[in-house]
């Protein structure tokens, strides 16, 4: 059987964690890329990284590098780099810095690994995919971001706290950008079949709602930069999904038009904003939709007018994106 090969574009806190999960996983080869500065980390990460297959049982094969030609014939390109945030700042001030970052990465995807399928991770997430999407060109079933699995894991945890209960037992949807303004779903959660609304008062699940949309600023207070071991197991569920072919349904930023209202008939001029997304072999295979009730309409409406504007200041930066 072939193997998949996976790309990770920065070999920072969340490119190298990426690394760490996929190959655990051994869900392919993989290729760390980062630029020519940091290309002795790059190594030096995938190296200590191969160390461990003998003790962890994987035979991924392991590569650190800056030059593209290694991406070629990737399946899956999970795109990490770009600056993360510090305390005090929101993801969208990382805008004006990250876009020319995944403007010239997207560029580089776009000649040596035509026929893959892009993760983009690095911040303002909705922004960046749209980025790379305008210059990558590829269909949209081939360019997704990744938001929704760390967002709604995020809710999920934070419910078990509550709960006292397993993880494992609570399932969650959560839909819109990746900022503040998220929309969790509590109508759609539920603990082993049991509506969450059934067991926990309305002021604790608000109180879970509010932890998981700020709960990346949390963290960035706490240690002064932004957070990896979850970013990157969410990227890892999103590869894993489509090397295996698994058709789950992950929420992701996904390319949308009439789907929950995002640009209704606005036929190539959609937004990617988080909503459930079959993902398989061919990437975003579909957009699972159904009807919200008008107060999540509303919180989706918010979100997704945030995500507009913040794609508005991709094009005002680099007018040939528009
Ligand atoms: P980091 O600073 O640890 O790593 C970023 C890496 O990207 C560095 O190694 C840097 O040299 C590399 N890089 C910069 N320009 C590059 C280029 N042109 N080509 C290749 N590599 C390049 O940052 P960290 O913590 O790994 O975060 C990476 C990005 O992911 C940030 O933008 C952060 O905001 C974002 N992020 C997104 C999340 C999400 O859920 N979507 C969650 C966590 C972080
Ligand atoms: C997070 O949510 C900063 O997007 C990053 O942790």
């Amino acid at each position: 059987m072939r193997r998949h090969k996976i790309s990770i574009i920065g070999a920072g806190n969340v490119g190298a964690t990426c690394a760490h999960w996929a190959a655990a996983k051994e869900l392919g080869d993989i290729v760390l890329l980062d630029i020519p500065d940091r290309l002795g980390v790059a190594q030096g990460k995938a190296l200590d990284l191969a160390c461990c297959g003998p003790i962890e049982r994987f035979d991924s094969r392991i590569i650190g590098t800056a030059d593209y030609k290694d991406i070629a014939g990737s399946d899956v390109i999970v795109v990490t780099a770009g600056l993360p945030r510090k305390p005090g700042m929101s993801r969208d001030d990382l805008l004006n810095v990250n876009v020319p970052i995944v403007r010239s990465v997207s560029e580089k995807i776009r000649e040596f690994a035509p026929e893959s399928i892009v993760i983009m991770v690095a911040n303002p997430l909705d922004a960046m995919v749209y980025t790379s999407w305008k210059v990558t060109g590829f269909p949209t079933s081939r360019i997704m971001g990744q938001a929704g699995a760390l967002d709604v894991a995020r809710f999920r945890q934070f419910i078990a706290m509550e709960l006292g209960v397993s993880v494992e037992d609570i399932s969650a949807l959560l839909l819109g950008g990746h900022g503040d303004d998220m929309v969790p779903l509590p109508r759609l959660t539920s603990v082993h079949g049991i509506p969450l609304t059934d067991l926990m008062p309305e002021d604790k699940i608000k109180a879970c709602v509010e932890r998981a949309k700020v709960g990346g600023g949390e963290i960035v207070k706490l240690m002064g930069t932004s957070a990896y071991y979850a970013p990157a197991s969410g990227s890892i569920q999103m590869v894993e999904a489509i090397v295996k072919d698994k058709k789950r349904i992950i929420p992701s930023a996904a390319y949308c038009e009439d789907e929950f209202g995002v640009a209704p008939g606005q036929k190539g001029k959609g937004y990617f904003v988080g909503v459930p997304a079959l993902l398989g072999a061919k990437g975003v295979e579909k957009i699972v939709t159904f009807k919200l009730n008008d107060a999540e309409q509303k919180l989706m409406a918010e979100s997704v007018s945030h995500v507009k504007d913040l794609v508005g200041a991709v094009r005002k930066l680099f007018p040939d994106l528009g």
